[in-house]
């Protein structure tokens, strides 16, 4: 049965309620849909918009429904339009006439834009609780690794020394931008649409902003048109979501790239492996890599919606029913990764001897070299640099590294070097030196640590709560 059947003299067609029907996305909104009626008839009764009684049958039959609808006991119809007629079709059935005054002062587009921001305002809070689980995890491992001595990277090619600790607490960095966004993105969707109506308001006494505390919002929308246009909220979630997910990606490439053989940084537990179906030896990554190739798809849900709605007239158009499929699915792909990988890191074993074998090579202490002349010896860093370059290219052809090529040979190239040269390349030494803030010393690492784990556990709580 379709609300708006008066006008019509026709059933519509089938493949008409197959194409337009939301049902299928939209009915994972059913709490919050009823969540939002259950308020709005409240306010509808205080305002004497609806009798107290009137207003009371609702609010208990809303809550009825919904109970029935948790406990399994009202499935929810495929064929219905989408939830809110759904909803308002049952509550009808059940209560008669008065079923029928619900959607007094009210549309589905005030509806629809509020229902997402009450679920997306759950599906959040659940998704940063996830990530600040990720962040503490995130915090044990760099702790137990701060002295882990690992070469840093540029270009792929061994660089700089730095510590395993210092490297993982770079995506906490990451992570706590990502927490911020989403702060930001729910503070800014933090606003009532409902009284809207259709576009136009109403011109019925509602009190907004009884309804807004209700329904624990800050404010209330302060034009209507924009009010049931508005998805500035979806996109800006998905992306936040995006961005997460880039942050993922580039951590499980990682992860990806040092499990190999190659490397050899970490071993990845078993139960977060798989095998090969033909060569026996193979334990692959593939959540991690999995993670990586969903982070394509949270981008096309970003890109979908901003592309939808670049078009749009004012006010309410259909082409927006598309936003939730989109939105929910970044969503739900979000908390999907964030599943396994935060157990994940837990259980992934570190192997700081492999790091520290690579570290070894690639002559990752030779600006610590320059440093020396520069600080020791009171030469300008470019004579330093030239000097220290060419003691490379010796040690490649000699084949050794500058820890094992003899003082004889740094004297031929510059007389000023000394026995201490040894101690200034030394790699536990470059490492716990570089303590500027933000430096990779393990005693950095460690007051990283605090900082964030302070950071995390003084979070506000956020409103609504919990994974739908
Ligand atoms: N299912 C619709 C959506 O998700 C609800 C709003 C319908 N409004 C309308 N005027 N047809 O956008």
């Amino acid at each position: 049965m379709k609300l708006w059947k008066g006008r019509f003299s026709k059933e519509p067609d089938p493949k008409t309620n197959d194409f337009n029907s939301s049902i299928a996305v939209d009915s994972r909104m059913a709490r919050q849909d009823i969540q939002g009626s259950i308020a709005h008839a409240k306010m509808l009764g205080e305002q004497g918009i609806l009798s107290l009684e009137e207003s009371e049958k609702l609010q208990a039959g809303l809550l009825e429904l919904l109970r029935d609808i948790e406990s399994g006991a009202l499935p929810i119809d495929p064929d219905a339009e989408d939830i809110h007629t759904f909803v308002e079709a049952e509550l009808t059935a059940r209560l008669g006439d008065t079923g029928k005054r619900l959607h007094t002062a009210r549309s589905r587009n005030d509806q629809v834009a509020l229902d997402v921001r009450l679920y997306l305002r759950e599906a959040c809070a659940g998704l940063m609780g996830q990530m600040r689980a990720l962040i503490a995890v995130l915090c044990d491992r760099a702790e137990e690794n701060a002295e882990a001595v690992m070469p840093g990277y540029t270009h792929m090619q061994r660089a700089q020394p730095v510590t395993f600790g210092h490297h993982l607490m770079a995506y906490c960095e990451m992570l706590l931008r990502d927490l911020s966004r989403f702060e930001d993105a729910l503070h800014r969707m933090d606003v009532l649409p409902l009284g809207a109506g259709a576009l136009a308001g109403t011109t019925y006494p509602l009190d907004r902003a009884r309804t807004a505390a209700l329904l624990g919002f800050s404010a209330v929308s302060q034009n209507s048109l924009d009010a049931v246009s508005d998805r500035d909220f979806c996109a800006e979630i998905g992306f936040c979501c995006a961005m997460t997910m880039t942050h993922l990606s580039r951590l499980c490439e990682e992860l990806v790239l040092w499990c190999s053989w190659e490397f050899k940084f970490i071993e990845l537990d078993d139960a977060f492996c798989t095998g090969s179906s033909i060569m026996p030896q193979k334990k692959n990554p593939d959540l991690a890599e999995l993670i990586r190739g969903k982070s394509g798809r949270v981008f096309g849900d970003l890109m979908g919606m901003l592309t939808m709605l670049k078009g749009l007239p004012l006010a309410y158009n259909k082409d927006m029913q598309e936003d939730k499929e989109a939105v929910f699915d970044a969503a739900d792909t979000l908390k999907l990764c964030l599943t396994p990988l935060i157990p994940m890191l837990q259980t992934m074993t570190v192997r700081a001897d492999r790091m520290r074998a690579a570290a070894a090579g690639g002559f990752i202490n030779a600006t610590d070299c320059a440093d020396y002349l520069v600080a020791e010896k009171g030469l300008p860093f470019r004579d330093a640099y030239k000097i220290t370059g060419e003691l490379v290219a010796v040690c490649i052809e000699k084949g050794c590294t500058l820890e094992t090529l003899p003082l004889e040979e740094y004297r031929a190239l510059c007389p000023a070097f000394d026995e201490g040269v040894y101690g200034a390349i030394n790699l536990d030494k470059c490492v716990r030196e570089r303590t500027v803030v933000g430096g990779p010393a393990p005693e950095n690492v460690r007051a990283q640590v605090c900082r964030v784990r302070a950071l995390i556990e003084d979070h506000p709580t956020g409103k609504g709560g919990g994974t739908p």
